[in-house]
């Protein structure tokens, strides 16, 4: 699966996304994550992208020309590749843009806006979104970016939660690396995927590791015993208790199925 994150500041993306679990994806080739720099698609001598907002309001906007730009150098890398043309280099080069896209019949790829005005991101939609082959993430800073642009690339609007953010690096890397784990092969345990939290609609049961005793705290019997049957019937009895504690909204909803 192939990551395309469109953004003021790459490196922010590319530094947090390079360790551990992903950056070991990245290394085996299960994933790929290119970070495209807006300002690269600038269209004045200053390399400016924001300008003032109509009709007033603080801040400044991301303006549409360099996104859109940008986005179509990310679209026509993504078919150069899909075409086995990928190493051409020269494929987010914003000058020969337009004539390669031309009568291609390639699908166009989803394009995820990292907004608080969107739909909450929860594990079904990780679920959705891995299957793609392709994803374009787009981050936005300042107060945002003009709608005119919204409206022509994207596909998905997603939020990471009601809370507001200085821009979209955060939620993208936050999306990049719930969907990866997701991606067959890249965790270690396969399983481990399948039976976590929010995958069966209920929160996680408890886990316990060595020692036995620890600050007086003794690893429930049940655990030790061996008995498999048991022991799921243990994990999915606390498995619904703390759904049922902690997120009343996620227990109604497995209840009601
Ligand atoms: N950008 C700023 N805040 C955000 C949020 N909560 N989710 C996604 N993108 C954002």
């Amino acid at each position: 699966m192939n990551f395309h994150i469109m953004t003021l500041f790459p490196e922010m993306v590319m530094h947090g996304l390079n360790t551990s679990i992903i950056g070991r994806a990245m290394d085996k080739g299960l994933i790929s994550i290119e970070a495209v720099n807006i300002r690269d698609y600038a269209f004045n001598k200053h390399n400016k992208v924001d300008d003032y907002i109509y009709g007033g309001g603080a801040g400044m906007l991301m303006q549409a020309e360099p996104v859109y730009l940008c986005y179509e150098a990310v679209e026509k890398k993504i078919k150069l590749n899909r075409n086995g043309m990928g190493s051409c280099t020269d494929a987010v080069d914003r000058n020969n843009d337009r004539d390669v896209n031309e009568g291609n019949g390639n699908s166009k790829s989803r394009v995820v806006y990292l907004t608080p005005q969107g739909e909450v991101f929860t594990q079904k939609k990780a679920q959705e979104l891995s299957g793609e082959d392709d994803l374009i993430l787009l981050c936005g800073h300042y107060e945002g970016i003009d709608e005119r642009v919204l409206e022509e690339i994207v596909t998905d609007n997603i939020s990471i939660g009601d809370y507001v953010l200085t821009g979209g690096e955060l939620p993208a890397m936050i999306l990049v690396d719930a969907i990866s784990r997701l991606v067959p092969g890249v965790l270690n345990n396969e399983v481990s995927a399948e039976f976590e939290s929010f995958q069966d609609g209920l929160l996680e049961y408890p886990q316990y590791s060595r020692p036995e005793i620890w600050h007086d705290k003794k690893v429930p019997e049940v655990l030790l015993s061996g008995h498999h049957a048991n022991v799921e019937k243990w994990r999915h009895e606390k498995a619904l208790e703390r759904t049922r504690e902690r997120r009343p909204d996620l227990y109604d909803k497995y209840m009601a199925q």
